[in-house]
């Protein structure tokens, strides 16, 4: 699918992978809609890869609608990247067994919120507009990518809300690509391993953890960078025979209960 001339959608733009996708859609010729909660970082982004910052929190089905209508008013809206997303950690029954001690169900539900019906939203907002996209040769209007993990998989202790809800993003891949064909767009997920963005922190720590993390790895044995998960995302995108495949990008990592 060639990007050339259109618009590109990607939620947690401001950061990560996200930003790396909005950096890779930029340079293939598409202008991108950063949409992120982080105005300062989001703008900045959006300036320099000649793009438009929209405010979007993914749980506001209102700020999701304005984002895809923004994006369709500068041209057609033929890519989307759903990458915003948030980690929780927290075992299930507490450590003393007192009920309060439980998973904290507003926990569990934000995180649902944010990472599985924020993306659903956007999907099913973003697919719409572009359903009424002109057709390309092979009948295509659009593709999605949306980000899940491995912890979908192998989630690990305390993984129980990030888990779900990933699984909710993997399991919905082939089932929402199956509505999708009707009008010509493409949907995949992307499920990455450990990857260095900023969603593990700053500072002396978070850089000993993730080289702790690095070691886990089969090969190689390091964190993976942003452009490489943007690689396989702009993959998704764009080649016209990828469809309803969830694609694990984790240097062979499988993880341990904890
Ligand atoms: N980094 C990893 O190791 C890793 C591994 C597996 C999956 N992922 C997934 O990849 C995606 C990107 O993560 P990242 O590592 O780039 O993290 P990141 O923290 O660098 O970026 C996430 C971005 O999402 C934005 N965001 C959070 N909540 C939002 C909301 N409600 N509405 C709009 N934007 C929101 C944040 O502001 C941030 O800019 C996430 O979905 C994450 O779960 C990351």
């Amino acid at each position: 699918m060639d990007l050339q001339g259109s618009v590109a959608l990607v939620t947690g733009a401001a950061s990560g992978i996200g930003a790396a996708a909005a950096r890779q859609l930029a340079a293939r010729g598409a202008t991108v809609v950063v949409a992120d909660l982080q105005a300062d970082k989001g703008e900045a982004l959006a300036a320099e890869i000649g793009g438009v910052f929209a405010q979007v929190d993914v749980t506001d089905t209102e700020q999701i609608a304005a984002a895809v209508r923004a994006a369709s008013d500068i041209a057609p809206l033929r890519a989307v990247v759903n990458s915003a997303g948030i980690g929780w950690a927290q075992r299930t029954v507490g450590r003393d067994g007192t009920p309060e001690s439980a998973h904290s169900l507003e926990a569990f539900t934000k995180v649902v919120a944010i990472n599985l019906i924020g993306t659903f939203d956007v999907v099913r907002q973003a697919a719409t507009a572009m359903s009424h996209n002109d057709a390309d040769a092979d009948g295509c209007r659009g593709a999605i990518v949306n980000v899940a993990s491995v912890a979908a998989f192998d989630g690990q202790i305390g993984q129980a809300a990030y888990s779900s809800s990933k699984g909710g993003v993997v399991g919905m891949t082939l089932p929402v690509a199956r509505d999708l064909a009707a009008v010509g767009i493409r949907l995949n997920t992307v499920a990455p391993g450990l990857i260095d963005t900023p969603i593990y922190g700053q500072g002396e720590d978070a850089e000993a953890f993730k080289a702790k993390l690095g070691e886990s790895v089969l090969f190689p044995k390091r964190l993976g960078v942003p452009d490489e998960l943007a690689s396989m995302v702009m993959e998704c995108l764009t080649n016209p025979y990828m469809n309803g495949e969830v694609v694990r990008v984790d240097g062979g990592i499988r993880m341990p209960p904890k």
